[in-house]
């Protein structure tokens, strides 16, 4: 298996710039994520490569009785957001730990639910860590992943009906960013492929 991409991300300690990701997840598109990621409010939810969790915050923040266990490789990233989560009283429902992805250390069947934004990407073994994801998953659960689209270089055509209107919301949001974190336009896809 090949875990080179370890070595460049146990040291990452950016925190400041993942944290700007919570403003990408607005109350507004939590039913429609929590169906694609098959979470109901009871479930066990696992967020990989969770970075300072702002996914696993913004899911806890939906759940009742459920939990949600975040992991990532960098201590430091986890550090900092278990001290949000402690800011924003979600203990009891949240909490991340460090672990590494391609050797979890969790039991077989575990989680209801096993997500992650932007995790899978950047793995040097994709398939080793999807893997690892299906193992911990309970049977009958779901296994998913959010990545922004037009990040991703695409040959040819999206495959979806809806992309000039995801386009159009592409475009709204970089006006925003533009707006209110002051990031010259060149900067944008940039800083979209990469941090934040
Ligand atoms: C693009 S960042 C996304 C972070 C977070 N999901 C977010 O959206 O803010 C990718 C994350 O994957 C983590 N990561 C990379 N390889 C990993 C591995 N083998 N095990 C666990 N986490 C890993 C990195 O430390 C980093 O926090």
């Amino acid at each position: 298996m090949n875990n080179k991409s370890n070595e460049i991300w146990k040291n990452e300690d950016k925190y400041d710039n993942w944290e700007l990701r919570k403003h990408r997840f607005v109350d507004e598109m939590r039913p429609v994520l929590f169906q694609y990621m098959g979470i109901t409010p009871d479930s066990y939810v696992l967020d990989c490569g969770c970075g300072t969790g702002v996914l696993a915050r913004y899911i806890a923040r939906g759940l009742g009785s459920g939990r949600v266990l975040g992991f990532d490789i960098s201590r430091y990233l986890v550090d900092y957001g278990n001290a949000r989560i402690a800011d924003e009283n979600l203990s009891d429902v949240c909490k991340l730990v460090v672990a590494d992805g391609f050797e979890l250390p969790f039991d077989d069947n575990t989680f209801d639910a096993v997500t992650n934004y932007t995790y899978m990407g950047v793995l040097s073994d994709p398939v080793a860590g999807l893997k690892e994801m299906i193992r911990v998953c309970k049977k009958g659960g779901t296994v998913s992943s959010i990545t922004p689209v037009r990040g991703v270089e695409w040959k040819g055509e999206y495959p979806l009906d809806f992309a000039e209107r995801l386009h159009e919301l592409y475009d709204r949001q970089e006006e925003i960013y533009r707006k209110y974190f002051f990031i010259p336009k060149k900067c944008i896809s940039k800083a979209m492929n990469g941090i934040p």
